[in-house]
């Protein structure tokens, strides 16, 4: 009894220190049991379906929970699946030279229903393909490895997609659904069919040290998509896909907004990203549920269609505020800086388009770019402008065309300083001043709160 206090004590401090720590001292503890997939009739050849050994692994695994949780461990293989649960305080350990495989039979991938915030999936109305691995009201599970992979085979869902034959929107590889302490790890994500990893409505996740790639014509492949969370951490990781590499959202129209679940408290540091045709860090268009607290910081992006995107529509409601992104690294990207009011898709016809976005204090920083080929486009609504966005130290190279045309600015406020090419006139408005620069320090203070 006096043990488990202990254990619930150094949990909690843990979770403090989570939340209030600089760095990410909490490290996934060693657990104390340890079962290996062959033990369940698994076999690595590339070509047996183990969907049954996962299931069953996990299901004994579970018997630990109250034990000190148990590490699912995968040895060198190559072990393809369908779709597999998983359990609270499990390891699943991926060995070097160890590959998970998704089949690409789609019955293996049971159908569920779409996302409360959403009202449909990805591509499709109804319901939607269940994901590889799945955590669904879960607390302490880390996926980690010596580097091993975990690869959707997704081509087959891209031609699907591409020829109108999917029945239900497309699974993703990794999806939590209101699940807390969860840390992804030390490991590659290859070819997903829609997201890689996609928590929802979860809290204190940590993403570290994963490499994600899809090739990079996979239409509306996303890398990290954290949807409706909150004290999430992204960090020395690379992403290269075919749409958005990082992607904030937090539901959609009547959906999101009646949902009420905001994306919060979300760091981002030294990533290398890659976006063929989407931006390398997006927030929205979903974020009915509001999105806030947003800090990201030593990024690079290369060739990419986008750089930084914050995009919304009228029937969104919700919000994108106080967000600082700064010490950005930039090479051929065609749009530097996004801004979009007019980001016209929806889940269906009941949104009301007098729910209009608040987009409001986004501070961009300490930005070089090269080979680039618009600075900024910043396109706010009617009626309705986005408001203190603050541009300092932004060094754009443009590329071919002339530098009067690198800045598009409409219903917009804000104020910049040392910016290069110099920005449009809404930009330096005489009445604003670097008072609505959003700092780090008032990010902190909010942090906290
Ligand atoms: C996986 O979890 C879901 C609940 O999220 C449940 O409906 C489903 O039956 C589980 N599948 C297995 C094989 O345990
Ligand atoms: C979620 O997990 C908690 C225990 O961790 C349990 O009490 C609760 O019933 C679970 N809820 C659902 C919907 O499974
Ligand atoms: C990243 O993960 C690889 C194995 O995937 C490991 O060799 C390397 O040491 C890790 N780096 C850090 C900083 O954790
Ligand atoms: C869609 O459903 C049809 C009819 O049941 C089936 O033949 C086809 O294989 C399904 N396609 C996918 C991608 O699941
Ligand atoms: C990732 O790998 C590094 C180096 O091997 C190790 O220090 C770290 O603890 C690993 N992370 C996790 C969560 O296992
Ligand atoms: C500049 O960027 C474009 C794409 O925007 C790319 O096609 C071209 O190769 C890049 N040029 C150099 C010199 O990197
Ligand atoms: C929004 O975009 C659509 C096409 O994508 C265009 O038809 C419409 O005029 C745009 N609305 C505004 C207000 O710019
Ligand atoms: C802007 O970047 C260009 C090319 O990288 C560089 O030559 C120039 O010195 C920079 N200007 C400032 C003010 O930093
Ligand atoms: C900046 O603007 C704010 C509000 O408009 C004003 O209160 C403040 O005095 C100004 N600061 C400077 C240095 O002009």
């Amino acid at each position: 009894m006096k043990r488990r206090l202990v254990v619930v004590a150094l949990v909690l401090l843990s979770v403090v220190e989570l939340v209030h720590g600089d760095g990410w001292r909490w490290a996934p503890g060693s657990r104390p049991h340890s079962v290996t997939i062959t033990e369940f009739g698994a076999v690595g050849d590339g070509k047996t379906l183990n969907t049954l050994p996962f299931q069953n692994a996990v299901f004994y695994a579970r018997s630990f929970t109250d034990k000190g949780g148990a590490q699912l461990y995968v040895p060198k293989g190559r072990w393809l699946t369908g779709s597999f649960n998983l359990t609270s305080h499990l390891t699943l350990f991926l060995e070097e030279e160890a590959v998970i495989i998704g089949t690409k039979d789609p019955s293996q991938w049971p159908i569920v229903e779409p996302l409360p915030s959403y009202g449909q999936g990805l591509d499709l109305p109804g319901p939607r393909h269940r994901s590889l691995i799945n955590g669904y009201n879960l607390s302490d599970v880390v996926i980690t490895g010596n580097n091993g992979v975990i690869d959707g085979q997704g081509s087959v869902w891209w031609d699907w997609l591409h020829s109108h034959e999917l029945n239900h929107s497309r699974p993703h590889i990794v999806e939590f659904l209101h699940s807390e302490e969860v840390v992804i790890s030390n490991l590659t994500f290859l070819n997903s069919p829609a997201w890689s990893i996609h928590p929802v409505y979860c809290s204190n996740v940590k993403v570290h040290n994963v490499t994600i790639k899809t090739s990079l014509d996979a239409p509306l492949t996303d890398g990290i998509v954290p949807d409706s969370c909150s004290n999430v951490c992204i960090e020395d990781s690379s992403i290269s896909v075919g749409h958005d590499a990082i992607s904030l959202k937090s539901g959609w129209d009547n959906y999101g907004i009646s949902f009420g679940r905001p994306t919060s408290d979300i760091h981002i540091s030294r990533v290398d990203l890659q976006a063929s045709s989407g931006a390398a860090l997006a927030i929205g268009s979903e974020m009915s549920g509001g999105i806030s607290d947003i800090h990201v910081d030593h990024i690079r992006i290369g060739s990419s269609s986008k750089g930084i995107s914050f995009r919304t529509t009228p029937g969104r409601g919700g919000y994108i505020a106080e967000v600082v992104v700064a010490d950005v690294v930039m090479d051929s990207v065609h749009l530097a800086i996004e801004f979009t009011g007019n980001w016209s898709s929806h889940p269906d016809d009941h949104f009301d388009p007098s729910f209009l976005p608040v987009i409001d204090k986004i501070t961009l920083k300490n930005m070089e770019g090269t080979n680039i080929s618009v600075a900024g486009v910043l396109s706010g609504i009617e009626g309705d402008p986005f408001s203190a966005i603050c541009l300092s130290n932004l060094n754009f190279s443009i590329a071919d065309s002339a530098p009067s045309s690198a800045w598009t600015c409409s219903n917009v406020h804000g104020y910049s300083e040392l910016v290069l090419p110099k920005p449009c006139s809404e930009l330096h408005d005489t009445s604003t001043n670097s008072s609505i620069c959003f700092s780090l320090s008032s990010y902190s203070a909010l942090a906290v709160l």
